[in-house]
């Protein structure tokens, strides 16, 4: 167990900053919390190699300073791509109109035997949409996790200051500044960790509930991110896992794919032939993942805002999964 070193509060804010300690006498790691944020890597200096600039990075420019740094910094830049990223994904989970996310977010909701309750968990949270609903439902504190600062220091920002604040892509370099009023959450009972789904931070059988929207298939490691979820859910506790299967080489190598590659084989390279193989009772891949499918939807509308001209649409898949009793 973590235990808290020392932490300062900043002036005039109600953020923490400091550090959680790693008790073991040979360890002694120290896990920064950053902005609000606890950082729960088993190797948090490898990972800020990569996320240092966005750990870095300034958030009180103004919407002109950051355009015309954006013009000069250039396209598909790490600023255009961050700022790009963050802007589809706060415009899915947060557009004052129908944000897309909500239909990916309903339709687990209504895979679910009854509604959320007790200590959840959001894998893979980004922008943190549905870790607030989950928290509105449950009334308990919810766990967003997910390894992209960037994304989380959004999220977080959006729990302190109960507005939804971010660069939308109009066309090219140009972006608008959105600065929307959020709906009424309970702010108090949600909280955003930076940790790999692949090694959550937390004990086994720690959670009543999870959710994995559009995940899978976006992380380095689909097996490792199955079986975690299965350990720190609780006996007999629900999840919702829902995905495209839109493998990409630059988040899963092809080798760790879950079908969509050897077509030659059984189920002729069908990933959710391989999902369900992964997950049946017998364990048919190999790999004990702790979890079995229940219920399964398809062919939920997914659709994504890139500029103002450009949407991409997907078809998700949906399983409501059990933590195996034993
Ligand atoms: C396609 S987005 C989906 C986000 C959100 N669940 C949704 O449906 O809008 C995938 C998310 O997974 C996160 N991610 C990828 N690999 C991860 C890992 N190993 N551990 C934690 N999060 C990861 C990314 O940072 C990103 O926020």
């Amino acid at each position: 167990m973590l235990q808290l070193g020392p932490v300062a509060r900043r002036e005039g804010d109600d953020i923490i900053e400091g550090a959680l300690i790693c008790p073991e006498r040979l360890c002694q790691r120290e896990h920064p919390i950053i902005d609000g944020i606890p950082v729960l890597l088993s190797n948090p200096a490898s990972w800020l190699e990569n996320q240092l600039p966005y750990v870095l990075r300034r958030t009180d420019l103004t919407p002109f300073t950051e355009s015309i740094l954006g013009d000069l910094a250039g396209p598909s830049t790490p600023f255009d791509r961050e700022r790009g990223n963050n802007g589809i994904y706060a415009h899915a989970h947060w557009a004052a109109s129908s944000p897309a996310y909500l239909n990916v977010f309903n339709a687990a909701s209504a895979l679910l035997t009854q509604p959320p309750q007790g200590l959840w968990a959001d894998i893979g949270c980004s922008v943190g949409r549905g870790t607030f609903e989950l928290a509105r439902r449950t009334n308990q504190l919810v766990a967003g996790v997910d390894l992209n600062f960037s994304m989380l220091r959004v999220a977080e920002q959006i729990r302190r200051s109960g507005r939804a604040r971010y660069g939308r892509r109009r066309v090219g370099l140009a972006f608008d500044f959105v600065d929307d009023p959020i709906p009424d959450f309970p702010v108090a009972n949600v909280g955003f960790w930076c940790a790999d789904v692949a090694m959550l931070p937390f004990a086994p059988a720690t959670f009543d509930g999870a959710l994995s929207l559009n995940m899978l298939d976006c992380v380095s490691a689909p097996l490792a991110h199955l079986c975690e979820m299965g350990r720190a859910l609780k006996p007999g506790a629900e999840a919702i896992l829902a995905t495209p299967f839109d493998w990409a080489a630059g988040a899963t190598e092809a080798a760790a794919w879950l079908g969509g590659h050897s077509q030659r084989y059984g189920h002729q390279g069908s990933s959710l032939e391989e999902f369900r193989r992964v997950l049946s009772p017998s364990c048919d891949a190999g790999v004990d993942t702790g979890l079995l499918i229940e219920a399964e939807a398809d062919n939920v509308k997914w659709r994504l805002r890139t500029h103002e001209r450009s949407h991409t649409e997907y078809d998700v898949y949906l399983a409501r999964l059990r933590r195996k009793s034993a």
